[in-house]
């Protein structure tokens, strides 16, 4: 059930099930993160892996500082700055954190959302909430409750309703274990404006075997049909002239598909973020046979874009 219900959602929770949540960044699967029992339904639920671990989402700086054994002064120029917001940091976790969020992992992964709605929520509860973003593992991350609904709605008691994802991309996330700093995914902040404040960063993006970030698969956000990434567009409509295509472009083009998605006209970075998980379903849903997405400029939010759609390519 779809719904606007504060308190139902608190309660529900409070009872240790599970709640769709919104956030700045896509829809989250949340479980109180103190219950193992409650976040053992996340994994079942999402039919993810156990070894992949969960972000704890808490309501204020001094919240996430509890379940983190160490808080270092470069994590409290990060805090200062880019939350709440869609920046999540990975830290030493505490005793307070049940070992099945962080899949036995020493770390734990937390960040103090934005969304004002779910702020309320965690303004109610006295634990934080864990979460993954709440598409069956491997799909395409939902941007709208009612992405929600078409893929759990009948498997969870409540989709809290907040509106569009502001972002439309996940958070960045950063590790902060070692010194100095190293990216683990490129998300809604860029990896300049973090820059600003660490000094440069190392990646651990490119890695596939990255030990660090268990959920980075290469492929992942994937359509139900296949999508192809294309430099040339003529070429590749020449290629496929037999089927239908849905192409996603990113700023005017005289070429069309069979089905076409404007990510931004005015090829804005945020804009196009904004919009690409929710083209990804329309496409996904639309009467084509495949989808064509583009290669957006590799700068800005442009790296989480291309990220995205590099792990969706099939
Ligand atoms: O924007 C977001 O971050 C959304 C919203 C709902 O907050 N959440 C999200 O969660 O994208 P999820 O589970 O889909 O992606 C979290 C990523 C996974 O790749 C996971 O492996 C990694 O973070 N992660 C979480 N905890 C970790 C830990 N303790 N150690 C290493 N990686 C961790
Ligand atoms: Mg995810």
């Amino acid at each position: 059930m779809i719904g606007t219900d504060l308190d139902l959602a608190a309660r529900l929770l409070r009872e240790g099930k599970l709640v769709a949540v919104p956030t700045e960044t896509v829809y989250g699967l949340a479980a109180n993160a103190l219950n193992p029992a409650a976040v053992a339904e996340i994994y079942e639920v999402k039919q993810r892996p156990s070894f992949n671990p969960l972000i704890v989402h808490c309501a204020s700086v001094d919240e996430a500082k509890k379940y983190v054994s160490n808080f270092p002064e470069i994590a409290e120029k990060l805090a200062d700055k880019f939350w709440p917001g869609p920046l999540s940091l990975l830290l030493p976790k505490s005793e307070l954190v049940p070992d099945i969020v962080t899949a036995g992992l020493p770390n734990v992964v937390v960040r103090v959302p934005s969304h004002p709605i779910l702020r309320e929520l965690l303004n109610k509860l006295d634990f934080p909430l864990a979460a993954p973003s709440a598409n069956p593992f491997k799909q395409i991350s939902p941007t709208k409750a009612e992405h929600v609904e078409q893929h759990l709605g009948d498997k969870i008691p409540y989709i809290l309703d907040g509106g569009s994802s502001e972002h439309g991309l996940e958070s960045t996330i950063l590790s902060l274990v070692n010194s100095p700093p190293v990216l683990l995914r490129h998300g809604a902040i860029t990896q300049e404006e973090i820059d600003g404040i660490t000094g440069s960063l190392n990646s651990a993006i490119e890695n596939d075997k990255n030990p660090q970030a268990p959920g980075q698969l290469k492929q992942h956000y994937s359509s139900n049909k296949p999508l192809r990434i294309y430099r040339d567009l003529a070429e590749e409509l020449q290629r496929f002239k037999d089927k239908k295509v849905s192409v996603l472009h990113f700023g005017p083009n005289e070429l069309q598909g069979d089905f076409n998605y404007q990510l931004s006209e005015t090829k804005d970075f945020k804009e196009a973020a904004a919009n690409l998980f929710k083209y990804m379903h329309i496409a996904d849903a639309d009467k084509s046979d495949l989808i064509l997405a583009p290669r957006v400029p590799e700068k800005g939010i442009g790296k989480a874009i291309n990220d995205r759609l590099g792990r969706a390519e099939h």
